[in-house]
């Protein structure tokens, strides 16, 4: 239903604790800690249900002190006393952040700002990911690792380095110039297909041979768009690249051990285009952590939904997220009672078969010694890891879920990277426009109307759903034009946005009047954008409000209907949100803003699309649903949206999770403030 399917290996769990699990761990950093804190740590562990953890992400610098010296004797010690207290290891490559015995020797692989400022020792990650310098020291550290830890009953997956690109994705050194020149050479063939794909007529941009072409350095206007998009394209392959150079030593040595490294599919991380890094891995694995605001938990839910779409539906592992407050924000909360169990409870429901923490024990030093852990500064007697050893136990009551996959929604979100990329480059219509944002948007308003919705990459194949919302879909290639005009003569409802079909994978206009590749789809034509400035808004004819964009819309095809007219405004009177009926399909239009004005839209869509709810009525909007299944269950996850109780009424299933008062299978299911209830039902 979803992506083309991954390669997939799960975890090697030790031969004795082969049964199905979830794992739930963290982050261990034992190195900051002396070593009598060590056996209080596996015994918090222990009590706590904790079965995986990540060892040795930052400790390049204590395992290799020097050029030629190694000290594995903690890290031995380390990885026999998991192994002895039943805790799988899930082993980093140790590459994430360079020594300074290594920055000091070889300053060359430090990576450069687009102004030309090095990015100094001093955090971490400060290394170019195009340095061969770099990659010959990582990958002898990669070798050593294997070779010494091979073996070891512990090691269950590699973890190759750590958020690959979290800082240094853009790096414009004269290394990365070289290699996105064989990049571009790759990809272009000839200095003629180059300078056609970047319009270089334009501003006398003309390159007469390789050496002349940059990475998009501190310029004097607006940079070539596409030299930018690009440069975007590069970036992400570049660590893609590098990941492939680890994980290859990894297979050569210990090719029975699955690797995986962790994604951040979250917020506004949008540099790596991890659709392409799935395939590279053989389990995905990612990072999570909630931004505050009104969509907070509907952004998680977002993205774990999107984490398993690019996971081609199957589990996948969340390698990291706060039990609390984080540090790196301006203002770090801590979370609300429900809100630990709640967050973690939804990404299993999108398919998370390990739950995961940075960090085990809360540091005491260093710059995230105020972001929070499974053992706070507090210690074990505190309401975290009260909470913590609750999780434990939940998890462990969920162990028949792990394996199960995303159970398919009727409808689908698609999410594009180049997309992303593209719609928010410099010098467009209006550069207020989020694409992330407009696609969580849509999410919310299903959510709100309480029918499920997946959230899939560009590639998925559409043909399993009844309606495909493809918010700003902006870069539109001539074979994804060809996908979802297919997808709605096959029947399918189609809903995209202003600035969709615009331009090709070249970011070159479609000509003849907008919204180019879908003009003859949609039945309408579009000469110039009317965008709204900061704070303006208009009003439609239904009583929703839009924002950011609107369009003098001409409709071109009879057959088309008006949802929505414009009432105030420019162009007031003309037609905001068109539908074309094609068949027993549709291809429908919004031409601005509507945020929370969403609901109603999706409300009717999916009643012209006969998509049903699957919950009851009287908690739409409150319960999110989630579902993922095997060849004999399905289980349903109930995600309480609210800070209240919702009483779920005639729900069937056996409870694993959560309470029913009565004894009745058909009975209610109660869910406390920001509580989720797991029912077990047969496949339909
Ligand atoms: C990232 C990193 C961790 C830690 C956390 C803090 O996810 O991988 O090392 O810095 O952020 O939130
Ligand atoms: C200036 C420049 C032109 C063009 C316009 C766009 O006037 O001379 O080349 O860039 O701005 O507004
Ligand atoms: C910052 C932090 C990282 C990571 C990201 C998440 O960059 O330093 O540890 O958690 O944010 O977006």
């Amino acid at each position: 239903m979803s992506s083309t399917p991954t390669p997939h290996r799960w975890l090697r769990w030790p031969e004795d604790r082969a049964t199905p699990r979830l794992g739930f761990g963290a982050d261990y950093n034992p190195e900051q800690w002396p070593r009598e804190v060590w056996a209080e740590d596996v015994r918090l562990m222990r009590a706590a249900g904790v079965n995986i953890v990540s060892v040795a992400i930052f400790s390049w610098a204590r395992l290799q002190p020097t050029a030629d010296s190694w000290d594995f004797a903690w890290l031995d010690e380390i990885m026999d006393l998991l192994h002895a207290n039943g805790i799988a290891v899930d082993l980093a490559t140790a590459t994430a952040s360079p020594p300074p015995w290594l920055t000091t020797a070889h300053p060359e692989i430090l990576p450069v700002t687009a102004t030309g400022e090095t990015l100094w020792p001093g955090a971490r990650q400060h290394w170019r990911p195009t340095s061969p310098v770099f990659r010959e020291h990582a990958l002898r550290l990669v070798r050593t690792m294997a070779e010494r830890y091979g073996d070891h009953p512990a090691l269950t997956a590699w973890h190759v380095s750590n958020e690959l690109g979290c800082h240094n994705v853009y790096d414009f050194s004269d290394d990365a110039a070289g290699a996105f020149r064989d990049w571009l050479r790759e990809r272009y063939g000839t200095l003629d297909e180059l300078n056609h794909a970047w319009g270089t007529a334009f501003w006398s941009q003309r390159y007469s041979a390789w050496d002349q072409v940059l990475p998009p350095r501190l310029a004097a206007s607006h940079p070539n768009p596409t030299q930018q998009l690009d440069f975007k394209r590069f970036s992400s392959d570049a660590l893609t690249s590098y990941l492939r150079a680890e994980r290859d030593v990894l297979r050569e040595l210990t090719p029975d051990v699955p690797v995986t490294t962790n994604f951040m599919v979250m917020g506004e991380t949008k540099g790596m285009n991890y659709v392409d890094w799935a395939d590279e891995i053989d389990f995905v694995s990612n990072d999570h952590y909630v931004l505050p605001g009104a969509q907070a938990h509907d952004e998680l839910s977002f993205s774990a939904n999107l984490t398993g779409h690019i996971a081609g539906g199957l589990p996948w592992f969340l390698m990291e997220h706060s039990t609390s407050a984080v540090n790196w924000q301006p203002i770090n909360v801590a979370k609300k009672p429900g809100e630990l169990v709640r967050d973690s409870l939804t990404h299993v429901a999108h398919g998370a078969d390990a739950v995961c923490f940075f960090q085990w024990r809360q540091s005491r030093a260093g710059a995230e010694k105020y972001h929070s852990g499974m053992v706070p500064h507090a210690g074990e007697d505190s309401e975290v890891h009260r909470t913590v050893r609750e999780l434990g136990a939940t998890l462990g009551a969920l162990a028949e879920v792990a394996g199960s996959e995303q159970v398919p929604a009727r409808a689908a979100i698609l999410f594009d990277w180049e997309s992303w990329w593209t719609s928010e480059l410099d010098s467009h219509p209006n550069n207020s426009l989020r694409y992330r944002q407009e696609a969580l948007d849509w999410y919310s308003a299903f959510l709100a109307a309480g029918v499920r919705a997946d959230v899939v990459p560009a590639r998925a194949d559409f043909s399993g759903y009844d309606v495909v919302v493809a918010p700003v879909l902006h870069v539109v290639p001539g074979a994804l034009a060809e996908r979802l005009q297919a997808f709605v003569e096959g029947g399918g409802h189609l809903v995209t946005t202003y600035f969709s079909g615009i331009v090709d994978e070249h970011d070159h206009i479609h000509l003849g009047g907008y919204p180019g590749a879908f003009r003859d789809l949609l039945g309408i034509r579009v000469e110039e954008f009317a965008p709204l400035l900061d704070g303006e808004t208009v009003l439609l004819d239904d009583g929703n409000e839009g924002s950011l964009w609107s369009e003098p819309i001409t409709v071109t095809d009879p057959s088309v209907e008006v949802l929505a007219w414009y009432k105030t405004g420019e162009h007031g009177g003309r037609p905001a949100v068109t539908r074309r009926p094609v068949g027993s399909g549709s291809a429908t239009y919004v031409s601005t803003r509507l945020g929370t004005g969403l609901e109603p839209l999706v409300r009717s869509l999916l009643d012209d699309a006969h998509v049903p709810g699957e919950l009851p009525a009287a908690v739409r909007g409150k319960v999110e649903l989630a579902v993922r299944g095997t060849d004999e269950h399905e289980f349903w996850f109930l995600i309480n949206r609210t800070a209240e109780q919702v009483d779920v009424d005639g729900v069937a299933g056996d409870v694993l999770v959560g309470r029913r008062p009565g004894a009745a299978p058909e009975g209610t299911v109660v869910l406390s403030p920001r509580g989720v209830a797991v029912l077990r039902r047969p496949k339909v």
